[in-house]
């Protein structure tokens, strides 16, 4: 779904003009005197990225979910390796998008040079996914600074696994401030995207998991071997177009056609089941919620002021070093 800016669905209520963090304070319209062309130049990049490549779309939001979640919204996943930083996060989990966002920064570059962010470009562009693949946009505060490191072992504590219960997905969105609304609202990013059999098998063999629906099991089975073939790729949702970002995640979860333990568990616990009805019956409803959710996670220890710098690069800090 190509959605053009003006086409597509402004959800404006959502928040007050001023996000208080714990670690300081982002705005909206950060650029507005330092780079008044930023937010449209990271729009007019990421367009053209999703419309030659809509699968692009899923990619830059998770990579703002992994930035923000490990050691805050730094840009951090951003690093390559380097003498200070041997063992980035990168080298963690494999995730898509990173030449793209390069893309994008350097367009941003090409504007006003040494002023915005890559977390910032990061969190524009996942918020702009959201209008080109869902076809509804939001305002998203700036003003998040870059972080100088970037460790792997920072991520097995601050992420939370695809075989997680619903109870430890709370308490992990918990820890960085997130409410179990917000869990649910983000989830629905599942709506797009790929997967791997890996990830997908444990609920297949021996035998199939009870709360999977039966017959989209058994043709996953036959996509997914017993063994080997962890890396075939799946698409995230396999009911609907794979690259639109939507509330068809929460129909799914609802008819057990979805791929984690994780998504499938909001199901098992009252509450979070009655919030998965209800953004399956409201898609409205649901965006408002996700935009809200998106502008939270946004937050989370976030460096700000004269903390950090502003890379000239994303893949590297200033030094390099
Ligand atoms: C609730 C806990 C979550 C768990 C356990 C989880 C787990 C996963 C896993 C295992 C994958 C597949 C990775 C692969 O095969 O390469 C995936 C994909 C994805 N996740 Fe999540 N995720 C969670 C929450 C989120 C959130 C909060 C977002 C963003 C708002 C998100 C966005 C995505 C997207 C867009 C993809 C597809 C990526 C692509 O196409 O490359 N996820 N997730
Ligand atoms: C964004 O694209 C529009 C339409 O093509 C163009 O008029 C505008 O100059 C572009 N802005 C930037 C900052 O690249
Ligand atoms: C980071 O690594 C990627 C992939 O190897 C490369 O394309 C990119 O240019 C690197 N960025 C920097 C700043 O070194």
């Amino acid at each position: 779904m190509a959605t053009s800016a003006c086409q597509a669905l402004l959800l404006m209520a959502l928040a007050a003009a001023v996000l208080s963090t714990a670690s300081g304070t982002l705005k909206y319209d950060f650029y507005s005197l330092s780079c008044p062309k930023a937010e449209e130049a990271v729009r007019n990049a990421t367009m053209k990225i999703i419309s030659d490549k809509p699968s692009m779309g899923a990619a830059f939001v998770r990579l703002y979910f992994h930035d923000c979640f490990v050691k805050g919204c730094d840009a951090s996943i951003l690093l390559n390796q380097s003498n200070s930083n041997p063992q980035p996060e990168k080298l963690g989990i494999p995730l898509r998008g990173y030449d793209e966002v390069n893309t994008i920064k350097a367009a941003v570059e090409a504007v006003c040079p040494g002023v915005v962010s890559c977390a910032d470009i990061l969190a524009f562009a996942a918020r702009d996914s959201a209008m080109v693949s869902g076809g509804f946009t939001f305002p998203m505060p700036g003003g998040r600074r870059d972080g100088l490191t970037s460790d792997l072992s920072d991520i097995p504590a601050s992420l939370p696994g695809p075989n997680m219960q619903v109870q430890d997905l709370i308490k992990s969105f918990g820890a960085k401030g997130l409410s179990a609304v917000d869990l649910v609202a983000l989830s629905g990013a599942h709506s797009f995207g790929e997967t791997h059999c890996s990830f997908v098998t444990p609920r297949l063999y021996p035998t199939l998991d009870k709360t999977m629906d039966r017959a989209f099991g058994v043709a996953l089975q036959t996509v997914c071997p017993r063994r080997g073939g962890g890396g075939t790729p799946l698409d995230n949702n396999r009911v609907t177009d794979p690259n639109v970002l939507s509330n068809q995640y929460y129909k799914n979860v609802i008819a057990g056609q979805v791929m984690f333990t994780s998504d499938q568990t909001l199901r098992s616990d009252a509450s979070t089941a009655k919030m998965v009805q209800d953004n399956a019956d409201n898609p409205v409803a649901w965006m408002a919620r996700f935009a809200a959710a998106m502008v939270n996670m946004g937050g989370i220890e976030v460096l700000t002021g004269t903390q950090g710098e502003i890379r000239k690069v994303c893949g590297a800090t200033n030094s390099g070093s």
